[in-house]
């Protein structure tokens, strides 16, 4: 997976995606980061990339060439029209299957916004997917590309070790995770639950599923709906 991403601070996105588990799967080209400078399509006299909006209003909004030129450039390099996701509050919310979709495409593009926003005839042309990391609004696109370039990766074969895999964690069949202890048995006063230590798979797997299952109705019910169920465990999570 090539991922490209246009922004006016490169350097916030060299820095933080080149550690732990995404850094190793850089080493292992597994993935790349190609962070792109717009200003470096400015091509006029002061490299300005931005402009007040017309009929007023707060702030400066980034200009519709330099971000067409930097996108360009990606797509005579690559040679084909990539997907290119608009990292923006007014997006479709993220979640893990669309982190799944994205992870089939060989390149991605992040166009990060900064200031007020972006001139809208640029987004027209280039942009194929309108996405939000959440109901909140952050001061750029930065921090939102590198959350969803961190869990797309993870979703890249190769990318994770098998210990490492997604298969039983959180929203796999849409519930969360079980809850897991390690060494020592006893801390603070609290046990690790005895069918942990049983050696018996059959019964640890089906303490894990209700484990699982009780979870999810507790914390994020509004995910149930979607999880496969049996009659018994809808008993369970109505009591
Ligand atoms: N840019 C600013 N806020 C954002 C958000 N919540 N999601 C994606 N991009 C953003």
């Amino acid at each position: 997976m090539n991922f490209h991403i246009l922004t006016l601070f490169p350097e916030m996105i060299e820095q933080g995606m080149h550690t732990s588990i995404i850094g190793r799967a850089i080493a292992g080209g597994y993935l790349s980061i190609n962070a792109v400078n717009i200003r470096d399509y400015a091509f006029n006299k002061h490299q300005k990339v931005d402009d007040y909006p017309y009929g007023g209003g707060a702030g400066m909004l980034m200009q519709a060439e330099p971000v067409y030129l930097s996108y360009e450039a990606i797509k005579e390099k690559i040679g084909y029209r990539p997907r290119v996701v608009y990292l923006t509050p007014q997006g479709k919310v993220f979640h893990q299957e669309m982190a799944k979709e994205l992870a089939k495409e060989r390149d991605l593009v992040f166009l990060c916004g900064h200031y007020e926003g972006i001139d809208e005839r640029v987004l027209d042309e280039i942009v194929t997917d309108y996405v939000s990391i959440g109901d909140y609004v952050l001061t750029g696109g930065e921090l939102p590309a590198m959350v969803m370039m961190d869990s797309i990766s993870r979703m890249v074969p190769g990318v994770l070790s098998n210990q490492e895999s997604g298969e039983t964690e959180s929203f796999a069949g849409n519930l969360l995770e079980y809850p897991q202890y390690s060494r020592p048995e006893e801390w603070h006063g609290q046990k690790v639950p005895p069918v942990l230590l049983s050696g018996h798979h059959a019964n640890i797997e089906a303490w894990r599923r209700e484990q699982s299952v009780m979870r999810t109705a507790k914390r994020r019910p509004d995910l149930l709906k979607k999880a496969d169920l049996t009659n018994k465990e809808w008993s369970q999570v109505r009591q």
